[in-house]
Formats: C-alpha cells, sequence, structure tokens
C-alpha cells in the first residue's frame, strides 16, 4: 500500500537514497539470485564467480563470464528502472545502490549510481587496473592493452570484498538520507544488507519494494508488495503530482 505518510515524507525530503537488487530486473528478464530458476541455485556457477577460479582457471572461469555477458546482451530496462530515473529530478540529494551487475540503471538515464557489485560490461586488469569499458564476449581469456596482464570483468566476485570507496560514498548516502528505498533485494548480502539499517538508525523513513517478505520488512516503515515495474511507475506519478 503507499500511504498519505509516505508522500509527507517525500515531499519535505530533498535527501532520497535507493537502493536496488536484482529484482528490479527480473522484468527486463534477468535472473534473480535466489529466487526460482535463480542463478546461485546452481552450485557450480557459485565456484565458477569465484576469485581463485579467475586466478587457476582463467579460461573455465572466462566461459563462465561469456556465457553471463551473451544472456545480458538483449535485455532492456523496464518502467522500474526508468522510474527511477524519474524519481531523481525531484530531489537536491540523490543517490542509486545498486547491487546489479547489468548497467540497466545506467542504460535507462539514471546519474548518481553507485555500483556496489561493479558492472559486467566493464573488463579490469587483475595486474594494473586498467579499464576497458566494453569487454567483449568473444575473447577466450581477454588480455590487458597497457601490461598484458590477463583482464576480469569489473565485478565483485566470491572471495572478494568491494572496492572501499564506493562503499563507503553508500554508507554515506544511506546514512544522511531522509527517506531510504530498498527495492528488490532480499537482503541477505552484506554490507548491502546493512545500509538500510544504517538510514534508518539516523532518522530516514525506510520504504522497501518486494513481491515477498524479507528479513528487513519487519523493521520497515512502510512496505509495499509487489513487482517493482508496476510499483515504482504509480510512485513516480504521485511523486510528479506532489512536486507539481
Ligand atoms: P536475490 O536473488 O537474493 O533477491 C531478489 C529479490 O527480489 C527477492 O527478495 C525477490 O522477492 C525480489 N523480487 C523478485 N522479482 C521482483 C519484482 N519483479 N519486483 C520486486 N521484487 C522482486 O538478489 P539480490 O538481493 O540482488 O552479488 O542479491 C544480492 C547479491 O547477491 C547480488 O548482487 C549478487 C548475489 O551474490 C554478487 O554477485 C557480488
Ligand atoms: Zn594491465
Amino acid at each position: 500500500m503507499i500511504t498519505e505518510k509516505l508522500l509527507i515524507r517525500v515531499k519535505g525530503a530533498s535527501t532520497v537514497t535507493v537502493l536496488t537488487g536484482a529484482g528490479i530486473s527480473a522484468e527486463s528478464g534477468v535472473p534473480t539470485f535466489r529466487g526460482k530458476d535463480g542463478l546461485w541455485n546452481n552450485q557450480q556457477f557459485e565456484e565458477l564467480a569465484n576469485i581463485s577460479t579467475f586466478e587457476h582457471e582463467p579460461q573455465k572461469f572466462w566461459d563462465f563470464y561469456n556465457w553471463r555477458r551473451e544472456k545480458l546482451k538483449n535485455i532492456k530496462p523496464n518502467l522500474g528502472h526508468f522510474a527511477l530515473v524519474d524519481f531523481e529530478r525531484h530531489f537536491s540529494e540523490f543517490h542509486l545502490i545498486t547491487q546489479n551487475v547489468d548497467n540497466l540503471h545506467r542504460v535507462a538515464g539514471s546519474k548518481h549510481i553507485l555500483e556496489l557489485h561493479g558492472n559486467l560490461n566493464r573488463n579490469r586488469c587483475s595486474q594494473c587496473s586498467a579499464i576497458e569499458e566494453h569487454g567483449s564476449d568473444k575473447i577466450k581469456v581477454p588480455k590487458c592493452q597497457k601490461c598484458g596482464g590477463n583482464m576480469r570483468p569489473d565485478v565483485v566476485l566470491f572471495g572478494e570484498s568491494l572496492n572501499q570507496e564506493i562503499l563507503r560514498e553508500a554508507q554515506e548516502a544511506s546514512a544522511s538520507c531522509e527517506v531510504f528505498f530498498s527495492i528488490g533485494t532480499s537482503g541477505l548480502v552484506e554490507p548491502a544488507a546493512s545500509l538500510p539499517y544504517l538510514a534508518k538508525a539516523n532518522g530516514a523513513y525506510l520504504v522497501e519494494i518486494n513481491e515477498e517478505d524479507t528479513p528487513l520488512t519487519p523493521n520497515v516503515s512502510e512496505s509495499i508488495r509487489g513487482p517493482s515495474g508496476k510499483i515504482l511507475p504509480r510512485l513516480a506519478i504521485l511523486f510528479d503530482k506532489l512536486f507539481t
């Protein structure tokens, strides 16, 4: 349910932070990680998406990532992604923190994006950290043009920690916002899972949009059940009215 209270809090807010997870891309045809048909249901995939597989069996590792890229090749943002582009216009400070690596928020046109888990479109050199913006999905084990090192997708793998600078920015954006939206995430993976609690501890109005209950649900100010591709456009229309 969308309440009057939410609209009042949004109208009075100048700083808003959004956290998204795989659920927001589900309606674009991207499989989530833990649901039915979830990518991590296959134990083998969890082993493949691992830093040690990249280091010891780069060919096997890249076969998996080329397959993932191939699957994401023709996907497009859905109405949920586009609604968040609309949200951004209303607030002097707006941050979109995403755990997704699918690039769809960028394609939709969102601006202040913090990609906590990286971006599957990019490659990064494992030796000199050089970035290649559009990694090919054809090359077996791509090499760095600068130093010849093995390239890897610029995403966080199992066995690795997050980019600390991006994490710090995400924590600041969460701690300082007046309204925080947690959208389409199971809230099971740290440190992202702690961000809504950080917002709440600092007085933010905490809103969850998800098809199901999560561990966060009992702690939110407001829970809106249903697909984000339907709920977010509804909210965007209400927000447009609030600010005109
Ligand atoms: P999960 O697969 O764990 O959770 C997806 C969430 O989206 C669930 O709570 C679903 O109920 C919800 N959901 C599904 N379809 C939805 C829809 N149409 N509208 C709204 N909600 C919907 O995915 P994440 O929480 O994103 O990390 O997983 C977090 C991280 O775990 C991922 O970023 C990934 C994974 O390991 C890395 O790869 C580093
Ligand atoms: Zn290099």
